[in-house]
């Protein structure tokens, strides 16, 4: 390769470059002189290109041995690489400023001005900065102010076209995630509007080095282009031909180990831990080879080198950078088993790791952790997203305050489109919520993970100088349903018209939230899988409460401050001081201190495989899926009958046990299939088995989904429900929705399905002259015939309160606040129509009230407190087609706050159903 070709890529100016030369040329001349060294045997003085060659050789010896990071004089620019020019100065006035500064403990009321992309001032703005600007003016009116969110795992882009997996090996160091990143993925705009800045770009874990991953900004840029959204990308994405005077900035890769790589693979742990040091020797390879390379080009031992030139291997560049310690490692490993062969792999072969991921038992093996080589990595996790494989089954809601007690940092992280990357700010409420300090929660989102990420220069803080990346929010972010009203990117705001709801005053500071310790404690004790069963008591006293409420003929009934509740066998026996003064000295009862909390009807849940599923991935634990009959005949001995979910209920399941201990005392589930999947049943949750007052009601009603992603066409299964709807005999339960007796339940998006199944509707009932009860449930773009379901008389249960396109079948969502003012639940609502919430993952059951709280809190006092519970409890049961009779008045009591917050915690579930209280704390 011609020397002038290799020099085409650099930035270097030719009088730079030619005064370099000059000094080799006087550098070459002493040495040769001198005599001390083996030049001699060059014969001859070197031509000028072979100048130019060794200059260019010592230039690579000297910048691969260059530590990754900013440069030196980084914090000296008056304006950001990301500027937008045009961009108007923003001054935020009268803001409380959460700056990230002093381990996330100092809170600033000031102002706030943004100017060149950049954080100019914070607190007090000098007036002379200010003087010339023409200034955008935003009263923040003491709102809370925060860096923007940064999300360290995040598949944004390259999930929405299948393009995050490669399954071409196990181990590809040189792949990029950027090669995928679809730029019209509908998630950005989504997840901004929820405060997230920034998000690394992961490829997925299908391999065990699945390739290097990059960061990003969220807003959209001029160019369009997938690159110029880029934070600080590294200079190797230009080839190899650049300014190796400037400092290397930081890569970023990929690697998992358990059991998606397994799976993909059909490996074992074994074979996972021979693929990395088998890569890593390759690597050691050749970055020893560069090594000696340079050893003797820096010692001008030129003539043994004679024409070789520097050892390099394009696939493998990567990954000799993460052994120079210039690569942050981002490591998806569950189990303790997995994360002890990383951190062998890291001490075999000398390279640290800056983030393990999901690492759902890190909690639990800490010291482990701080072995890693070059130090404890931080852990990025998920709040509450457990359980759904084997090895997930230990994860914790405590694991984050488990790990920052022993100093270990904590990102919370989305792993996009896993838990949607909108809400990522909730993750870190939540587990604030069971404990960790508010000021670490905070980090977690902020400058935790942008400091893993090689980019705590400018990402993560405000502080003057850092880049212009701040959120207004609505509430203190660590309340419960925190929104933004403003999200500025690179100093340019990205809401154009943000509807803000008014949020109750207390929720400006953070949540008084409650103790957990022996929760806590107990995680670890027993190693993730803590006891989760009940106290049974007979009778309870409970007082200090401020207010109860109960079902009543199918509605809910308050009593405020009642003070003094005593319940018996799970029934209220009286409210109110007076009423209860004759069993205050029961020495039998036990007295519940509930703090100012209140006692809420316990709530139902509907939409996950709650009761038929424990472990998700794992077969052995779950009752398993349905027989498509449109797919493939089924077994003559099945008749006509319908698949009954009551047949394969199993209790005692940990996200049941847990969801009973979140307040939600019963479920309804229908068994998992497509198109025709069976009778749903409901069942209590705090019972042992279907025997001991399991079974709620054996058979709920009939459930069907359609959607466009079958095998069979949308009309092919339409016209398969008509010919069940107008056909004979066969189940029971379908002849009862046939006479308009149990209602059929649609599972659907598409709202073009949803109006070809209300004129089925209206055919049938012409026809056969009955009513169809009939419940659309998903139905995510219902809020576009919401009318005609109204009239229609249909009811619909929203299964995705954290609204999320996945599919064609759900692209029309309505956002909610900020981006619009109603969300799915408030339009259902005025437009007449009979609204429950379900949700769709099992481990999400539990945080039933805070689903529900967050739709009513950005409701605009849309939705009183009593429709919010009806939507999880009457309104659903209704939907379903349950009477209200048939409900158990099950009641729970929370501590210290309400159902409906991050302040109670629930104590006890007074249960009709087992007759009995179970004590929880
Ligand atoms: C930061 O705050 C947390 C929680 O209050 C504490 O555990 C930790 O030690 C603090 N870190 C430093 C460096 O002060
Ligand atoms: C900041 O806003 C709050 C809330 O509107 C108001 O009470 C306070 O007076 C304002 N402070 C300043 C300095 O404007
Ligand atoms: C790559 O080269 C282009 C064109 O010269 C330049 O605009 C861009 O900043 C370079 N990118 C990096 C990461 O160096
Ligand atoms: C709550 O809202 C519903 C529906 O708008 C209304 O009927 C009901 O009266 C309200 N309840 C209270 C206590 O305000």
């Amino acid at each position: 390769m011609p020397e002038s070709y290799k020099w085409a890529g650099h930035a270097e100016t030719p009088s730079r470059r030619w005064s370099r030369l000059y000094l080799l040329v006087v550098a070459f001349t002493a040495l040769y002189f001198s005599g001390r060294t083996s030049l001699q045997v060059l014969g001859s003085r070197p031509s000028a290109s072979e100048l130019v060659k060794r200059e260019h050789i010592l230039d690579q010896c000297r910048y691969i041995k260059t530590p990754a990071g900013p440069p030196a004089d980084f914090h000296a620019r008056q304006e950001s690489d990301r500027f937008v020019p045009g961009t108007k100065p923003v001054l935020i006035k009268n803001a409380t400023i959460w700056t990230s500064g002093q381990n996330g403990t100092e809170v600033v009321e000031g102002d706030l001005l943004l100017h060149k992309g950049l954080i100019k001032a914070v607190g007090d703005v000098p007036l002379k900065l200010l003087q010339g600007l023409q200034l955008e003016v935003v009263d923040a009116y003491g709102a809370w102010v925060t860096p923007g969110i940064v999300d360290i795992h995040s598949h944004l882009g390259v999930y929405s076209a299948s393009d995050g997996n490669s399954v071409k090996a196990p181990i590809l160091p040189w792949l990029r995630s950027l090669d995928g990143l679809n730029t019209h993925d509908a998630a950005y705009e989504l997840t901004r509007s929820g405060g997230v800045t920034t998000a690394q770009i992961l490829p997925g874990s299908a391999n065990n080095i699945g390739g290097q991953a990059f960061v990003m900004k969220l807003r959209e840029t001029k160019e369009r282009s997938p690159t110029s959204m880029l934070v600080e990308p590294p200079y190797t994405l230009n080839g190899s031909h650049f300014d190796h005077d400037l400092p290397p900035r930081w890569r970023h890769m990929k690697h998992a180990c358990g059991e998606n790589p397994s799976g993909v693979y059909s490996m074992t742990r074994m074979d996972t831990g021979w693929n990395f040091r088998q890569a890593y020797d390759t690597a050691r390879q050749i970055r020893d080879k560069q090594d000696s390379f340079c050893a003797k080009a820096e010692a001008g031992a030129w003539a043994e080198l004679g024409d070789a030139s520097f050892p390099e291997d394009l696939q493998w560049e990567a990954l000799v950078d993460v052994l120079r310690g210039r690569v942050k490692l981002a490591v998806h490993c569950y189990e303790a088993v997995d994360l002890d062969g990383i951190v062998r792999l890291t001490n075999e072969f000398k390279f640290p790791v800056a983030s393990f991921h999901h690492a759902g038992e890190t909690y639990l093996v800490p010291d482990l952790i701080k072995k890693t080589w070059g130090g404890a990595p931080t852990v990025a996790l998920f709040a509450a997203n457990f359980r759904k494989k084997r090895e997930a089954y230990r994860g914790s809601e405590f694991a984050p305050r488990v790990l920052t007690s022993h100093g270990i940092p904590v990102a919370m992280k989305s792993d996009h489109p896993v838990v949607n990357s909108r809400y990522l700010l909730h993750e870190a409420a939540q587990v604030h919520y069971y404990g960790l300090e508010s000021n670490v929660a905070l980090l977690s989102v902020t400058a935790t993970p942008a400091n893993a990420m090689g980019l705590g220069h400018r990402l993560g803080r405000i502080q003057e100088g850092y880049d212009a990346d701040v959120v207004i929010w609505d509430s203190h972010p660590l309340s419960l349903g925190s929104v933004p009203q403003q999200v500025f990117i690179d100093g340019i705001p990205q809401l154009t018209s943000p509807h803000v709801s008014a949020k109750p005053s207390s929720f400006q500071s953070p949540p008084n939230t409650p103790n957990f310790d022996k929760e806590a404690a107990d995680a670890f004790a027993y190693e993730g899988l803590p006891p989760l069963d009940a106290r049974p008591i007979k009778r309870a006293i409970f007082v200090n409460v401020d207010s109860m409420y109960t079902r009543s003929e199918g509605d809910l009934a308050v009593q405020e401050r009642p003070d003094v509740v005593v319940v018996q066998d799970g029934k209220v026996i009286c409210s109110g001081r007076a009423m209860c003064s004759g069993y205050l000295s029961d020495k039998y009862a036990e007295v519940i201190d509930l703090k100012g909390g209140s006692i809420v009807p316990g709530l139902t849940t509907y939409g996950t495989p709650l009761g038929l599923v424990e472990i998700r991935l794992e077969p052995s634990t779950n009752d398993g899926s349905v027989l498509n009959p449109l797919a493939k005949d089924p077994p003559a001995v099945l008749g006509d009958g319908l698949i009954r979910a009551v047949d394969g209920l199993q209790f005692e399941g940990r996200n049941t046990l847990l969801a009973y201990r979140g307040g939600v005392t019963a479920a309804v589930t229908a068994p998992s299939g497509s198109f025709v999947q069976g009778v749903s049943t409901a069942f209590s949750l705090g019972a042992p088995n279907i025997l001991q007052s399991g079974s709620i009601q054996s058979d709920v009603a009939v459930h069907v989904a359609i959607t466009k992603n079958s095998a069979q066409s949308v009309s092919t299964q339409i016209a398969a429900l008509r010919q069940l709807l107008l056909g004979h005999g066969g189940d029971e339960m379908l002849s009862r929705v046939r006479e308009g007796t149990a209602t059929l339940v649609v599972d659907v998006n598409s709202a073009d399905i949803m109006a070809s199944l209300l004129r089925l509707k209206a055919e049938y009932e012409k026809v056969s002259g009955k009513t169809l009860k009939l419940t659309f449930a998903g139905a995510i773009e219902s809020h576009l015939i919401a009318k005609e379901i109204a009239q229609a008389g249909v009811s619909v249960i929203v299964t995705q309160p954290k609204p999320y396109p996945d599919t064609w079948d759900q692209r029309r969502i309505l956002a909610g606040p900020p981006l619009t003012a109603d969300s799915q639940v408030t339009a259902l609502l005025a437009a007449g129509v009979n609204v429950g919430v379900g949700l769709v993952d099992e481990y999400e059951a539990r945080n039933l009230r805070w689903e529900v709280a967050r739709l009513a809190l950005s409701s605009d006092g849309g939705i009183n407190r009593t429709t919010a519970l009806a939507l999880a409890t009457t309104n659903l049961e209704k939907a379903l087609g349950i009477h209200h009779g048939d409900m158990p008045d099950d009641l729970v009591a929370y501590a210290g706050g309400d159902v409906f917050d991050f302040e109670g915690k629930v104590v006890a579930a007074i249960s009709a159903q087992l007759g009995r209280t179970d004590v929880f704390v």
